[in-house]
């Protein structure tokens, strides 16, 4: 049997540093970004557009690499991972939830859910049942053999979401999940994935510019111009609810 010490802390960033180049500028989308996500947290990072967010996320997903500094993913930093082991993590252990839902347009949901698995290797069957079993969580249970243009957009994230947890990843990164909601639908959304994340223990950080969420999160950090301002548990802003602005 093997024995695994299961990390504390999901995801550690360490000075991380993301410079672009637009021509001959240089846009600095973060500058010097440490933190620290435990294991199981709601974590909400909360900037207006072009703060850095998704670049942020981008990092933590491994799907672009820092331009100085370092991602730790439940201890082990991830410029020591090669390409396929980075492909494996992005595939394995982390569910990601996006703005526009981004899910196959010509299958079903039943098979949006199940796909992922198809690379994990799981059987046929047990694809299936995991597929199911997830999309009536998410109160899809009769929509499961519609395509994506037969559902609603809040329908839609509810699939994305079934896809990112079917295979039992330890982080979910949803980057501004609710943009493309209205704001009932889009606080449904979030407060389903609250919940889901509270049952299985998946790490969540979401990205998000609407105050609402503040109200979800375990833990809120603020992100100005690729910098993060403060990070604060939701009990602490609720005091200062008077002084929030973005
Ligand atoms: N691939 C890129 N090339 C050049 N600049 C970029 C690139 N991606 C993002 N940026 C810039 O980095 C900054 C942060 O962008 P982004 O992370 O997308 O912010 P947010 O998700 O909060 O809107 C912005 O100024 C944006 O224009
Ligand atoms: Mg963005």
């Amino acid at each position: 049997m093997v024995i695994r010490m299961l990390e504390e802390i999901t995801i550690r960033m360490d000075d991380v540093w993301k410079t672009y180049m637009m021509g001959t500028e240089e846009v600095k989308a973060l500058q010097g970004v440490s933190l620290d996500i435990p294991r199981g947290e709601f974590h909400v990072i909360m900037g207006p557009s072009g703060s850095g967010k998704t670049t942020f996320l981008n990092m933590v997903g491994a799907l672009d690499i820092p331009t100085s500094g370092e991602v730790y993913f439940e201890g082990v930093p991830l410029s020591s991972l090669n390409k396929k082991q980075l492909a494996s993590l992005r595939s394995y252990r982390i569910g990601f939830i996006f703005q526009t839902f981004n899910l196959v347009p010509v299958i079903t949901a039943l098979e949006n859910v199940s796909l992922p698995l198809v690379f994990q290797k799981y059987p046929r069957e047990e694809r299936r049942r995991r597929a199911e079993e997830i999309l009536k969580r998410v109160g899809l249970g009769d929509r499961m053999h519609h395509t994506p243009d037969e559902l609603s957009g809040g329908q839609q994230q509810r699939v994305a979401i079934a896809r990112a947890l079917a295979g039992e990843p330890s982080l979910i990164l949803a980057d501004e999940p609710t943009g493309n909601l209205d704001l009932k639908t889009g606080f449904q959304i979030v407060e389903l994935l609250r919940e889901l994340s509270q049952e299985t223990g998946v790490t969540v950080i979401n990205s998000t510019h609407d105050l609402k969420l503040i109200d979800i999160a375990d833990r809120i950090s603020w992100l100005r111009d690729g910098e993060i301002t403060r990070t604060q548990k939701k009990l602490d802003v609720a005091i200062n609810a008077n002084d929030v602005s973005i």
